[in-house]
């Protein structure tokens, strides 16, 4: 497995199956990887901790950093590459990085978009960099970020000028036997933390109830929700009857803050 830390060194790695990744990889993480080595092109993992998507005052500097054993895992999972470039390398500071406008998914449904206004400005740049570098034919996200998984797919649609045969496919959350989805996150949590937050898998599979019936569920664990919502499962705003409908929830507990969501039956 190559390391790569240039920009150059990725000329031969053009055309290939992206996972984008922060690092901490989980099997959620895992399971895109695999997804990415089935796929038949050589699955490259970028790991970069975006600075651009964390406000002042977010997990920046705490984030779990574990590159060493990210490789062994991205090697065991037959990845072909890594690329882990340095910030400097992402941002050069100059006029050559072009984030695109955001599209309206990253901006109207006031979910992730307000509860962290900087970021998706974030996600979208770094995406789009990493993609711009990377020139992948296909990239895959988790469905756990499901609001970050629309706005990538949005984003490559609204310009098929700059990525005209990019494929973005999306994969299944994966959830720990209880139910709790595998978040990198989730090493912040100390075992009652953790047994609280399975509250967030328990309010989703009470979608079928109505929006009241999730947030009841996050509040008798004693979490602080941002929100508890049944949206349009594309446009992520008022739902119909007619389409497919996600629940989405977002809470926080001691200090930790957790998302996940689920197609309404
Ligand atoms: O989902 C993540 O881990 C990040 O938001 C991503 C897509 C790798 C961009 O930094």
């Amino acid at each position: 497995m190559q390391i790569v830390r240039t920009i150059s060194d990725l000329a031969c790695l053009h055309e290939s199956a992206l996972v984008p990744t922060m690092g901490a990889l989980h099997e959620g993480h895992r399971s895109l990887v695999r997804a990415a080595v089935a796929s038949g092109r050589p699955a490259v993992v970028s790991i970069f901790v975006n600075p651009a998507q964390f406000a002042p005052g977010e997990d920046l500097d705490a984030y779990p950093r574990t590159l060493e054993r990210d490789l062994d895992l991205c090697r065991d999972d037959g990845a072909a590459a890594v690329f882990a470039p340095e910030v400097d390398t992402v941002y050069p500071g100059d006029a050559s990085v072009q984030t695109p406008p955001l599209p309206a998914v990253a901006a109207s449904p006031g979910l992730e978009d307000a509860c962290r206004p900087h970021f998706f400005q974030g996600v979208c740049r770094v995406v789009a960099r990493l993609f711009d570098l990377v020139r992948p034919a296909e990239a895959f996200f988790g469905e756990k970020d499901w609001q970050q998984l629309r706005v990538v797919t949005e984003m490559v649609a609204a310009h098929q000028d700059r990525w005209p045969s990019l494929t973005i496919t999306a994969h299944p959350t994966v959830r720990e036997p209880d139910g709790l989805a595998m978040s990198s996150r989730n090493v912040y949590l100390s075992p009652s933390s953790r047994d609280r937050a399975l509250a967030l898998h328990r309010a989703l599979s009470r979608a079928s109830e109505g929006e009241p019936a999730m947030r009841r569920t996050l509040d008798a664990a004693g979490l602080t929700t941002d929100y508890a919502v049944i949206r349009d499962a594309e446009t992520l705003l008022a739902p119909t009857a007619d389409r497919p409908q996600r629940a989405l929830v977002a809470a926080s507990l001691d200090g930790t803050r957790l998302i996940d969501n689920a197609a309404v039956p």
